[in-house]
C-alpha cells in the first residue's frame, strides 16, 4: 500500500521498545524522519542502530527524555523542532505498565500513572499541536488501550488514565480540525511485546507451568486465538496518519481480536 509519507518527519515517544518501537520501524521504513524518544539511553540507542539504514536512509534522530516531567517534554517538542526543522506527525506510545490490586494501591502509584502517560500525552500534544496548527498540517496518534472502555481489577489506574486519554483525544480533536490537524487514539489489546511475553514467562514460572503452554492459553482467551501483534498496530498508524483516510479524526481504533466488544 502506497502511504505517501516519504520525506515527512515524525516523534514517536516510548519508541525504544515494544508497539513505540514497532510504529517507529514501519515509519522509517516508508521514508519518514523519525525522531524516537524513550526513557533508557542504552535502550534507544540499540533500536536507533537496529533501525537505521532502511527507507532510503532516512534520518533517524534520538532523544532521552523523561516525559513524566513538563520541562522534558517541551525541551523534546524544540528539540525535534530545531533537528527536523518541522513535525508533521507526533506518535504517544510511552507508559510503563503497572498491575496492582485496587485495595492495596498507594495514591504515589495512581498519580506515577497519571504522570508518566496521562499527563505525558497531553504535554505532548500541547507542545507540538500549535506548531502544527500554525503550519495547517499535522497529525497525532495517541496509543491507548481496550482497558479505556474495559477496565480491570489489576489495572485501574491504568484503565482510567486510558479513558481520560480517549476523552482527551476525542475532545481536542473539533478544535485541531480546524487548523487541519487530525488526532486518533488506537486502542490495542493483548500485544506481544517482549514485555508482555516476559510477564507471561514470570508468571508461567511461578507455577511452574511451560511458558509455550502459558503462551497458547493466553492466545485461546483471545477470540481470534491468537495475540495482536505489533505490526498490526504499526499497521493502522500508517494508515491513521496518512491521508488516505482524511476525514478519520477524533475517532478510538480498537485492535483487539475481538476481546472487548463494545458499541
Ligand atoms: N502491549 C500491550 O499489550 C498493550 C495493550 C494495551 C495498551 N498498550 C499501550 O501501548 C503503549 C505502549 O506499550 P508497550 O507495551 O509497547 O510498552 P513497553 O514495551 O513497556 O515500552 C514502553 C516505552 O515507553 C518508554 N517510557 C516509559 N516511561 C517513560 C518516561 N517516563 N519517559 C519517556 N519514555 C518512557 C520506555 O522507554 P525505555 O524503554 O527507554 O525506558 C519504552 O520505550 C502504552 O501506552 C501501553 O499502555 C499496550
Amino acid at each position: 500500500m502506497e502511504y505517501g509519507l516519504r520525506g515527512k518527519t515524525a516523534i514517536v515517544t516510548g519508541a525504544s521498545q515494544g508497539i513505540g518501537r514497532e510504529i517507529a520501524r514501519s515509519l522509517h521504513n516508508e521514508g519518514v524522519i523519525v525522531t524516537l524518544v524513550g526513557q533508557t539511553a542504552a535502550r534507544l540507542e540499540q533500536t536507533q542502530r537496529e533501525l537505521r539504514g532502511a527507507g532510503d536512509g532516512a534520518a533517524l534522530h534520538a532523544l532521552v527524555a523523561d516525559l513524566s516531567l513538563l520541562g522534558e517534554v517541551e525541551r523534546v517538542a524544540t528539540d525535534a523542532i530545531e533537528r527536523m526543522g518541522h513535525v508533521d506527525i507526533l506518535i504517544n506510545s510511552a507508559a510503563r505498565t503497572t498491575y496492582e490490586a485496587f485495595f492495596s494501591m498507594s495514591d504515589a502509584e495512581m498519580q506515577e500513572a497519571w504522570q508518566v502517560k496521562g499527563l505525558g500525552y497531553v504535554r505532548m500534544v500541547r507542545a507540538v499541536a500549535p506548531h502544527m496548527m500554525e503550519r495547517r498540517d499535522g497529525r497525532i496518534v495517541n496509543i491507548v488501550g481496550t482497558a479505556a472502555r474495559t477496565p480491570t481489577a489489576d489495572f485501574i489506574a491504568g484503565s482510567m488514565v486510558n479513558a481520560a486519554l480517549v476523552n482527551f483525544t476525542r475532545g481536542v480533536s473539533r478544535e485541531l480540525a480546524r487548523h487541519n490537524v487530525r488526532i486518533n487514539s488506537i486502542s490495542p489489546g493483548w500485544t506481544l511485546t517482549e514485555r508482555l511475553r516476559r510477564s507471561i514467562e514470570l508468571r508461567a514460572n511461578a507455577q511452574r507451568e511451560d511458558v509455550a503452554a502459558a503462551l497458547q492459553r493466553e492466545a485461546r482467551s483471545i477470540p481470534t486465538g491468537r495475540h495482536v501483534s505489533m505490526a498490526e498496530i504499526a499497521n493502522m498508524t500508517l494508515l491513521a496518519v496518512s491521508d488516505l483516510c482524511p476525514s478519520l479524526t477524533g475517532e478510538d481504533i480498537i485492535i483487539d481480536g475481538g476481546a472487548t466488544p463494545s458499541v
